[in-house]
């Protein structure tokens, strides 16, 4: 997005959107360039386009008024909506007078940060295999501050910004809409290093060689059934010198197929990598907007599929931990590799953990497409995780880990086993397995995407901006 100074109506040379506030009338300069008061024609309720024709009285063609409701009540999130819904509809490059949409609690700068964001996120589009990305057209805001101002400079950061979360978003939704042949764990793996390269952060693969040195038996035993390879994937941002690092962990299953446990329908299961695409979209983040801050970015990456070798239900799996766990179901792998990733974290000395995932059907089923699932072991960590998710607009719920979910995890041949073998309570449950592996003393946010991280047949790219808030 580029920012326009000494704009004037008369000069200008794009389309003008033009957001409009229910209490507020039209510029009185556009009126007179116009020669007609246009305030009862448009609407001006959220989320409303009218296009006027300026009928050559002005050098462009079209004003679109953007309807914003009422002033007093706008927010952060009603812009998002306004904006989303401007931003699906535009084909083409256009001037977006800013000023208009200043509210006393919205100032140019937070609306220019989610019109570049919001603006990149609407025009995404998955993009048909063999055919060419679609190409996002260039979009234009208007600032009327003094041209070398202190609040140009911070517009022009907003813009730039939310440029960069906007299409880190859609990084993660081009990864996670890439069908399961395509976007392999080596895939995924080169995807990994290639932005790794991009930024100059150092990117570790722990091949099968490695992980079967260390005696990372869960991922190990997830990929038994597979013809394809699998890693965990751990890149590094250092943008905070020597302060202690942070982990953020992504399930990275490139497919899950449930293995002997088969999904009676697998449709979706490519989208079982959403938790590793948004770590490689807050990397990015974060090495792009050059945030002061440690993080290590995980990638525990395989397939879960069925042959002759793969994993059996009673199996028992000696977990990267030492911890032995007895397989209940061979559906439940998420976790039996995100657990060795958790412990492989904790060998890097991390003070904070956030895993994510595609976890729980469980999940799915409490919360809706509407809100992700939380738990955690840490209520400090938690509400830093809710009160950034609020600042961005997403939608997340805390849910319980009490000690009866653990209970159901007792087994007779292992530590514990990887499903309760009921279908009561799933998300919580899965939680407390994961919990088993993280350390005292280490704060620990796990995210169950389940039901949000693929609505009707898209990636949405949720949590990618609350988990780069976060973490920043
Ligand atoms: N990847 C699935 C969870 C999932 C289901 C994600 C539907 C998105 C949509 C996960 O690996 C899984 O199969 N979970 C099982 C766990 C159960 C066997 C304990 C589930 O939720 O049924
Ligand atoms: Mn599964
Ligand atoms: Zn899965």
């Amino acid at each position: 997005m580029k920012l326009l100074t000494d704009y004037s109506y008369k000069k200008g040379s794009r389309n003008l959107i033009y957001p409009i506030y229910e209490d507020r009338r039209i510029d009185a300069e556009i009126t007179n360039l116009l020669g007609f008061d246009l305030n009862d024609e448009i609407e001006k309720s959220l989320g409303t386009l009218t296009s006027v024709h300026t009928l050559g009285k002005l050098p462009f063609s079209k004003i679109i008024f953007l309807g914003l409701g009422s002033s007093a009540d706008m927010t952060t999130r009603s812009m998002r909506k306004a904006l989303g819904a401007l931003s699906e509809k535009i084909k083409d490059s256009m001037d977006f007078a800013l000023r208009f949409a200043v509210t006393e609690t919205l100032d140019e700068t937070a609306i220019a940060a989610i019109y570049a964001e919001t603006y990149q996120m609407s025009q995404y589009e998955e993009q048909i295999q063999g055919h060419d990305a679609k190409v996002i057209p260039k979009q234009y805001v208007i600032s009327d501050a003094q041209i070398n101002s202190q609040i140009n400079i911070q517009i022009e950061e907003a813009l730039t910004t939310g440029e960069i979360i906007g299409k880190a978003v859609n990084y993660e939704k081009i990864l996670a809409d890439t069908p399961a042949n395509l976007m392999t764990p080596s895939i995924l793996v080169q995807k990994a290093q290639e932005l790794a390269a991009r930024y100059h952060m150092d990117c570790t693969i722990l091949d099968m060689d490695k992980l079967t040195e260390m005696k990372a038996g869960g991922i190990l035993a997830v990929n038994q059934g597979s013809d394809e390879p699998c890693a965990i994937i751990c890149i590094k941002y250092q943008g905070n010198g020597n302060a202690p690092f942070k982990a953020y962990i992504g399930k990275g299953l490139t497919f899950d197929s449930g293995g002997y446990n088969i999904k009676s329908n697998s449709y979706g299961m490519k989208y079982d990598m959403i938790g590793g695409a948004s770590v490689l979209a807050v990397m990015e983040i974060l090495a792009a907007t050059k945030a002061r801050t440690n993080v290590y970015g995980i990638i525990p990456t395989t397939e879960n599929m069925i042959s002759g070798h793969g994993y059996r239900p009673q199996d028992v799996i000696t977990t990267l931990s030492g911890k032995t766990v007895e397989i209940v179901s061979t559906d439940a792998e998420g976790r039996m590799i995100l657990c060795d990733a958790i412990t492989y974290a904790q060998t890097l000395d991390v003070t904070h953990i956030i895993d994510m995932a595609t976890l729980t059907g469980a999940c799915a089923r409490a919360l809706g497409t509407t809100y992700t699932g939380i738990f955690s072991n840490d209520d400090d960590f938690c509400a830093e995780f809710q009160d950034a998710a609020n600042r961005v607009d997403e939608k997340v719920w805390r849910l319980p880990m009490d000690q009866e979910y653990r209970d159901m995890l007792k087994s007779n041949s292992a530590d514990m086993k990887n499903s309760a073998g009921k279908p009561l309570g799933g998300a919580s449950v899965a939680a407390n397995f994961l919990q088993e592996f993280v350390n005292e003393g280490v704060k620990w946010v796990h995210v169950d995407v389940a039901g949000t991280g693929e609505v009707d047949g898209h990636a949405t790219g949720v949590m990618v901006r609350t988990v780069a808030e976060v973490l920043k």
